[in-house]
């Protein structure tokens, strides 16, 4: 078994490859292709795939990242690899999962339809959508990505978390189980892709340390409202924990709110903590 690494998931392929005890294949990465001054992306694999199985770690996101997923894929081919398993961190496109108004791309649904196209299996991680994996022409399986924030949080000043969310209950609970913090929720309601509504709701926050925990931080709207609303009920301290942290348009700004940022390494930022890489090798390990 080898490992592959696109540039945006360089440093978590590398240990997915440690926990598997698999060789990690260096690759060359360029801005041009072939030499050309376009812009345009450039993969050379420097090691030998002939007759393996490999493993290619890319999240697919931004876009350039999902054409060096697709290069990176057809050159694993090319080079006569035996089987490619695709492990996507964060499988960028996956919110756009149906079609909402008459016309749109379903981009979730179009972009697995080429990263399916030269892997045998495909690996995501805390997807948005799960079930928009059916639709893929090879077997697809979501990993779990919270447990790497309940092993971080456990080492940490935690002594609550709130999810910010209905939806964001499963992903406090799991984290809590892991970390042994109790978790309460709130309830969310989106006006728009920038702006949230917190339901008014008593917590039992005063003087405590408190870790947001969530699937995704994207604007930082979320998790800036979360936090004053924390704050406003006496909270010591916020941290917000997230699996993938996006961190796009008014992020930096709406995350000033809170004491700490952590994410995992599905998307590799300065706020990187902790790791998938132990919940992707098992998962890798159980495919058989
Ligand atoms: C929503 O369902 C997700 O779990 C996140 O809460 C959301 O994507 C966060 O987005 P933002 O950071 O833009 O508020």
């Amino acid at each position: 078994m080898k490992v592959v690494g696109g540039s945006a998931s360089v440093s978590l392929a590398k240990g997915i490859a440690r926990e598997l005890k698999a060789a990690f294949v260096d690759v060359a990465f360029e801005k041009h292709s072939g030499g050309f001054p376009d812009s345009e992306r450039y993969v050379r694999l420097l090691g030998p795939v002939g007759g393996e199985h490999v493993i290619l770690v890319q999240t697919t996101h931004p876009d350039a990242m999902v054409v060096e997923f697709l290069m990176l894929a057809d050159a694993i081919r090319d080079a006569g690899a035996r089987r490619l398993t695709a492990v996507v961190p964060y499988f960028g496109y996956g919110r756009q999962d149906k079609r909402f108004l008459e016309g749109e791309a379903v981009s979730a649904k179009a972009i697995g339809k080429h990263v399916a196209a030269d892997a045998d299996e495909l690996l995501t991680m805390a997807v948005h959508n799960p079930d928009v994996l059916k639709t893929f022409s090879i077997p697809a399986v979501d990993v779990d990505g919270i447990p790497a924030l309940g092993r971080y949080l456990k080492g940490v000043d935690v002594d609550m978390l709130i999810a910010p969310d209905d939806n964001a209950i499963r992903f406090a609970k799991t984290a809590s189980a892991i970390c042994g913090k109790r978790y309460d929720y709130l309830e969310k309601k989106r006006i728009d892709s920038h702006t949230v509504e917190i339901t008014p709701k008593k917590l039992d926050v005063r003087g405590k340390s408190i870790a947001i925990v969530d699937d995704v931080i994207s604007t930082g709207g979320t998790i800036g409202t979360v936090t004053k609303e924390l704050r406003s009920q006496g909270a010591r301290r916020v941290i917000a924990a997230c699996v993938h942290g996006l961190f796009v348009d008014n992020a930096e700004a709406n995350l000033k709110a809170c004491d700490d940022v952590i994410a995992t390494d599905t998307i590799q930022s300065e706020f990187t903590k902790g790791s998938v890489a132990p919940e992707s090798a098992a998962a890798i390990r159980a495919l058989g």
